[in-house]
């Protein structure tokens, strides 16, 4: 949940380290601390403020230093505070570490192992040092001191003791006075190598690095590195392995704003490219290729998908999607729930899927973990290129959002929808016309988002301004707008802080009425499909009720206006595509809403953009 970066070359670390570190602030931002070291001095400096705030309070001329790490905290163990804000150190404070991740066992190895040794901070993390500490100290001291530049073996096999004794995840880089190199490991959370000329870089997010190099090595799981100025070592269960160099093509602008006020205005503007980006990564010439091994045997099977949150919904619209087109049954659980439930995958002719857009959510990929062990086949569908649900999963289905900096989700939950239409066309059996039909309409959506985007956005922003006045919205639809309801409404209450509840619109009469005032507007998803007289009726119950209701609604749908406070018009699809109007016009909504009331948009308060955690 934290970000970790690391340098190690011929150039001053410090501004490295900070600009990579302001990259991913958007995985915590509670506290910040960075580590120089310069020639046998470790210098730290650390902040509860914010990264900008770290760099205005540290004197260029202070520290110098070629090798350098940096850590931006989302805290889990010990309140944000300056004395828990990485790095932390050992006793001498000779050995420091930067970490994602949570050691689970650290109270025990506190009052076991290093029931001797002093702790300055409530962190998990401190363990990790002090352990580091107690391995190098059974080397000669003398002659580990002496040769220290040479030590890398015994650094590194120093780390591996303290990791062996540790439970949980990390993703970890060390640095040791005096040593001219860094060590980096990771256990269930991410972490890649950079590759410089004369210089390397280590983070736990490639956005970290993109202003650096676009030479990027995925660490894979169990991973041990020392990284030096010229080298780059490698090994896995004591042996060295070679792992392969890529080329990222995201450009630097790719992950910075281009423009807009917040990320998350880009990326909503950016969905349509998504849109297009991801057809393109399986649509050719009206065939829709997953890949030669891929095949789901859709006979007497089911598709059993599992994420959390934003994925979750997607996830949900993506059932709909599917048993419409391909007539395949699809069950959709929380993560979060399904690793702990009696859920019964024995025997099951079921295809277990992943939708996670980091690749990163502890919760998926426990879930992932477990449809394994119970011998399900298994699909991730992600947008981070090599992220660990990628390597737990049989097979991945790339979404191609581009990097998601803001921390809620937007442009990679229309790429998820995209794939799900690909994916209910390719398990389809509909006859040939009705296929062109719908991947002629599949084909047109980035069109339909960027309407929505040109034309639907002034009047969005009325009703954002009139919407930011209340404290609680409610947001209904029906069918495959359920789940789009579900979003528009999490959107909301995430970056707005306005309670927002999405709901069934038939469902709100069997309890939820009793909330609705002239306080509580309604947000009615109104789509031409067999669904549209209910909801309709649902609205006028809601109106009689007092209730204020904007509605969403097709261009051509004369109707709705006689019965609600106010109308965002958006292209008219069939029922099975309107999703993708509709949440671009909702993440609008969100985004203005949020805007009015004058919130941090893109780092909402307790969040952080990959929950790592369970
Ligand atoms: C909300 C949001 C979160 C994520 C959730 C799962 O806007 O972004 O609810 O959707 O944390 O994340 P991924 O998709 O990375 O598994």
């Amino acid at each position: 949940m934290c970000g970790i970066v690391g340098y190690v070359g011929e150039r001053e670390a410090l501004p490295i380290i900070l600009k990579s570190l302001k990259r991913i602030e958007y995985r915590g931002y509670d506290s910040c601390g960075i580590l120089v070291q310069d020639k046998g001095k470790i210098h730290v400096y650390k902040s509860v403020e914010s990264i900008d705030y770290l760099e205005a309070n540290i004197s260029e001329s202070e520290y110098d230093g070629k090798i350098g790490i940096g850590h931006t905290r989302w805290a889990t163990h010990g309140a944000p505070s300056k004395k828990n804000a990485h790095p932390h150190l050992d006793g001498k404070g000779e050995i420091a570490v930067v970490h994602n991740g949570i050691i689970e066992n650290y109270q025990s190895i506190k009052e076991g192992l290093l029931s001797n040794c002093v702790f300055k901070s409530e962190t998990d993390t401190e363990v990790i040092p002090h352990l580091i500490h107690q391995t190098l100290g059974k080397f000669d001291q003398q002659t580990f001191k002496k040769s220290l530049i040479k030590n890398a073996a015994q650094i590194k096999e120093a780390v591996k003791d303290a990791l062996s004794c540790l439970k949980g995840s990390y993703a970890i880089i060390v640095a040791v006075d005096g040593f001219d190199g860094l060590v980096a490991a990771r256990k269930e959370s991410p972490l890649v190598i950079g590759v410089g000329d004369r210089e390397n870089f280590i983070a736990s997010d490639v956005p970290a690095l993109l202003e650096q190099t676009n030479r990027i090595i995925f660490l894979d799981e169990g991973d041990i590195a020392v990284v030096k100025k010229d080298s780059i070592y490698i090994e896995n269960s004591g042996s060295e392995v070679k792992r392969e160099e890529r080329l990222i093509e995201w450009t630097i602008e790719d992950a910075e704003k281009g423009g807009y006020e917040h990320f998350m205005l880009k990326e909503i503007h950016e969905e349509p490219r998504a849109i297009i980006d991801t057809l393109r990564g399986y649509l050719a010439e009206d065939e829709i290729n997953f890949g030669v091994d891929f095949k789901i045997d859709t006979k007497g099977k089911s598709i059993l998908m599992v994420a959390c949150g934003t994925s979750y919904y997607a996830a949900l619209c993506g059932k709909y999607i599917i048993e419409h087109q391909a007539k395949v049954p699809v069950q959709v659980e929380l993560a979060s729930e399904f690793n702990y439930s009696d859920f019964v995958l024995d025997g099951m002719n079921v295809v277990v899927m992943a939708i996670t857009q980091s690749g990163e959510t502890a919760d998926t990929l426990m879930a992932l973990k477990k449809a394994e062990r119970y011998g399900c086949k298994t699909v991730a569908i992600t947008n981070v290129l090599g992220s660990s649900a990628t390597r737990i999963a049989d097979k991945t289905i790339y979404m191609s959002a581009g990097p998601e900096i803001g921390v809620a989700a937007t442009k990679s939950f229309v790429a998820q929808l995209v794939i799900f239409y690909l994916l209910g066309l390719f398990l389809s059996k509909m006859p040939a016309s009705e296929f062109v039909e719908h991947l002629d309409e599949l084909k047109r959506m980035p069109q339909v988002a960027q309407m929505v985007l040109d034309e639907a956005d002034v009047n969005i922003q009325n009703h954002a301004g009139y919407l930011s006045r209340y404290e609680h919205v409610f947001f209904v639809g029906r069918g495959v707008n359920l789940p789009i309801a579900l979003e528009g409404a999490l959107k909301l209450k995430e970056i707005s802080y306005i309670h927002a509840e999405g709901y069934a619109a038939g469902e709100l009469k069997h309890g939820p009425f009793a909330l609705l005032t002239e306080d509580t507007p309604v947000i009615a998803i109104l789509t031409s499909d067999n669904t549209y007289e209910k909801t309709l009726g649902n609205v006028k119950e809601i109106k009689a009720r007092g209730s204020p209701v904007i509605a969403i609604a097709e261009e051509d749908d004369e109707e709705v206006e006689k019965y609600v406070d106010a109308v965002i018009r958006v292209p008219v699809t069939s029922a099975i595509f309107s999703p993708i109007p509709n949440i671009v016009a909702l993440h609008l909504l969100a985004y203005r809403t949020a805007k009015e009331r004058g919130c941090e948009i893109d780092k909402p308060r307790n969040l952080a953009k990959s929950v790592t955690v369970e």
